[in-house]
């Protein structure tokens, strides 16, 4: 006889009691199993995303969905190490520059990426744009790329929090994936069984984003941060602006294309100020001082770090970047002053185009996407490109563009515009 059974804890659940520890190890651990079925799982994620958990409920759930696999150990490294993740965004290119910046800057990054679903794009969907580049490593593999070249990023094997890996894929098919407690235990689960030092967090607000609110996003955040530092991993958070897309491209190859731009001393603001700001965190983070990873921009050591990081998983890069066979541009029919450019329908639109998939199993187009040449903030005469679509099937166009309308603004000219900050916030252990 086993000692708790799953309507039992759905009920307690459904009634806004609090689990028990006991409740909780037993239900992750049985529904990773398959004593527990999808339904009863389905029906649980749905009580906590109505009736919530407190922190000690959500400290429980993330151990115990760590206690399903295995954990990972750099301790073995000369070098501390530190990873980011970020909650998703459109055009969240950042992990490319920044994995090879940190490690330029002596820090090992260790970093267990995703494909994409939905209209934010998978850091691995983007990698594999790149001729030859493989995502899948043995854990020897990592090491041994972590200790020679200094960052890795690679597809999480199946036995890293396999619980969280049932979880998410049924939480997507029934509405349960915007509850707080689930999200960050699902993020942390892996992230604590990743095995790295540090962890730098960076919670995207808006539109585009799961969080569209700064006061969800900063719960989020500190959920996420109190997790980590009762792990033992010196964890911070940047909540930061995710209304516009972030730099000028949303698809694989283009943001292959804008990342490598970064790396070499240019590419657009934004993302140069959150590669950077990001890279202090996770070198602060990791007790690392007195190096300016500007200067690691400046100076090519962090292109030097890329082109090892892609070298040593296959990829050619200096190879060139596939590129689509249909473009289509969109205009501006006035002139005057961007003051909006909604990220969500550009991620969607994205999407549409082929370059991020509806279920996990469905291809991606590396060379599809969407290519600004106007941020908000930006003067624009009527007549002027504003996107351009990129795809390889030009029946995709007629719905992708459906996705844009009402996606920007264009004020008379003279309007006053307030630019977001990219960085919003900051959130560290109390
Ligand atoms: N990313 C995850 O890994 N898990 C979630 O629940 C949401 C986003």
């Amino acid at each position: 006889m086993s000692q708790h059974d799953a309507v039992e804890v759905i009920t307690a659940k459904r009634d806004r009691q609090q689990l028990t520890d006991s409740q909780i190890d037993w239900v992750i651990d049985a529904y990773t199993r398959g004593d527990v079925a999808d339904e009863q799982m389905a029906a649980l994620a749905m009580a906590v995303l109505l009736n919530g958990m407190n922190r000690r409920e959500i400290g429980r759930w993330t151990a115990a969905m760590i206690a399903s696999g295995e954990r990972m150990d750099f301790s073995v490294l000369s070098r501390p190490t530190a990873d980011k993740h970020s909650t998703g965004g459109v055009g969240d290119k950042v992990t490319l520059p920044l994995a090879p910046l940190v490690a330029a800057c002596g820090v090992a990054v260790p970093q267990l990426s995703g494909r994409g679903l939905g209209h934010t794009g998978g850091t691995l969907d983007k990698l594999e744009a790149i001729p030859g580049w493989r995502a899948g490593l043995s854990n020897a593999e990592m090491l041994a790329q972590l200790d020679d070249v200094g960052a890795v990023v690679c597809a999480a094997g199946s036995g890293l929090a396999p619980a969280d890996k049932k979880l998410y894929a049924l939480r997507d098919v029934t509405g349960t994936v915007e509850s707080i407690p689930l999200i960050a235990s699902s993020i942390m689960s892996k992230k604590i069984a990743e095995g790295t030092g540090a962890l730098v967090l960076d919670v995207k607000v808006g539109s585009g984003a799961f969080m569209k609110d700064l006061g969800a996003a900063r719960e989020l955040a500190s959920t996420m941060v109190e997790l980590g530092t009762d792990a033992g991993l010196t964890t911070v958070a940047l909540l930061t602006d995710m209304a516009t897309p972030l730099g000028l491209t949303a698809g694989n190859a283009l943001e292959v294309r804008e990342s490598v731009e970064v790396l070499a001393g240019g590419g657009p603001a934004d993302v140069v100020e959150l590669t950077l700001a990001l890279a202090r965190e996770m070198l602060a983070a990791a007790g690392t001082t007195g190096v300016d990873p500007a200067d690691k921009l400046a100076d090519g050591s962090a292109m030097d770090s890329w082109r090892r990081m892609i070298a040593a998983q296959g990829g050619d890069p200096e190879a060139a970047l596939p590129t689509a066979r249909e473009t289509q541009v969109v205009t501006a029919d006035a002139d005057g002053v961007l003051t909006r450019l909604d990220a969500l329908a550009v991620g969607r639109c994205a999407w549409l185009l082929g370059a991020g998939r509806a279920r996990k199993e469905d291809p991606v187009q590396a060379a599809a996407g969407v290519e600004l040449h106007a941020k908000p903030g930006d003067a624009v005469t009527a007549g002027q490109s504003l996107l351009t679509l990129h795809t390889d099937e030009a029946d995709r166009f007629e719905r992708a563009l459906s996705s844009l309308a009402g996606a920007f603004d264009v004020a008379p000219a003279g309007t006053a515009y307030t630019p977001t900050p990219v960085v919003l916030d900051r959130i560290s252990a109390p």
